[in-house]
């Protein structure tokens, strides 16, 4: 039996509307709290709408002892006084170089203008999320943005930033370098290499940004995740599409995960022999690095088959019509 305590998501999406009515309930059940995107449409600007986005998703969860921690869509014209009005609904705002993944066309285009914004956020103690990727080639995209993180740590050394969904075994060394980088970790960048996606027959399911890399990067991943190491946690990066969207001639980014994460992460640490890093990777590092105190929740796991679901309601999971080796028997 492995048990997990307070289980945090620290990088989920939950979209509105019907969508968040479906997929959220997956994640509130089993998790304590999750930090979640602001990529909407129109993403998440403004405190008016953080306000409202929380009040949605806690309509849907508030059974279930689980804390939303909301952040802002970064946008390089918020100013401190703007960021004093918003800090105490956000945790942290997140970065999207414009147009690199799912909504975030509005996302930054101009590198050399983020200063003062970052300046504002380093004196308030709020957190630097970021999806890092150039627009360069596929492969390359996440090496080529790694010159932007070292310029931004360099630049604010009291800014905490978050390294989003981490890919490559750069990356991993690149946390090492400076005290105010830390990074998250998915669960199919840890179990699935490109050749799951594009090897053989294409498994649209399994697309997202950033692509799936190589073993090599992937074996770096598992090896600091499965560490236990303190500047590293776990980010899903669940991002449900409709199945239509997802299995089309042009698919949309983004793979579901969120109802096969315990169970998934379970069975890679019991593996591989690392159990008791678990509870680190999936909530006291993240306690640690954004300073939080989630609500109490135990959630046992034990080794039996968990099979999964063909779909939920129109989305398609990671691993669907699959046998996890181990299952939630009991959330308390
Ligand atoms: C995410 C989405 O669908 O919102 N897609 C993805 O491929 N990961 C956005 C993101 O985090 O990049
Ligand atoms: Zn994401």
């Amino acid at each position: 039996m492995i048990v997990l305590e307070s289980p945090l998501d620290m990088h989920l999406h939950l979209r509105d509307g019907e969508m968040l009515k479906k997929v959220a309930p997956l994640s509130s059940k089993e998790f304590a709290g999750a930090l979640i995107m602001p990529n909407l449409i129109p993403p998440v600007t403004t405190k008016k709408r953080v306000v409202e986005y929380k009040e949605e998703i806690e309509q849907i969860t508030k059974k279930d002892h689980f804390t939303p921690y909301m952040t802002l869509f970064f946008k390089s014209n918020y100013d401190l006084e703007f960021l004093k009005s918003v800090k105490e609904e956000i945790l942290a705002i997140k970065l999207y170089p414009s147009g690199v993944t799912t909504n975030s066309q509005e996302g930054v285009k101009e590198f050399d203008k983020l200063a003062p914004t970052l300046e504002a956020m380093s004196e308030l103690g709020i957190v630097l999320a970021v999806h890092g990727e150039s627009n360069g080639f596929v492969m390359e995209r996440e090496r080529e943005f790694l010159k932007v993180y070292e310029e931004i740590a360099k630049n604010f050394p009291n800014l905490k930033i978050v390294m989003e969904h981490i890919t490559t075994k750069d990356s991993v060394e690149l946390l090492g370098k400076f005290d105010n980088l830390f990074a998250t970790i998915t669960i199919h960048h840890l179990y699935l290499t490109l050749d799951d996606l594009a090897g053989g027959l294409l498994r649209p399911h399994l697309f997202c940004k950033p692509i799936l890399k190589t073993p090599k990067d992937k074996e770096a991943l598992q090896e600091v995740a499965l560490s236990g190491y303190e500047k590293v946690m776990f980010g899903s990066d669940s991002a449900p599409h409709p199945r239509e969207k997802k299995e089309a001639p042009g698919c949309a980014a983004g793979v579901f995960n969120a109802p096969v994460a315990l169970s998934a992460l379970a069975q890679l640490f019991a593996k591989k022999g690392k159990e008791e890093n678990l509870q680190k990777f999936v909530s006291t590092n993240a306690q640690k690095i954004y300073n939080i105190k989630p609500p109490k929740k135990v959630v046992k796991l034990v080794n039996e088959l968990f099979k999964v679901p063909n779909e939920y309601e129109g989305v398609v999971p990671l691993f669907a019509n699959e046998a996890l080796e181990w299952r939630v028997e009991s959330v308390v």
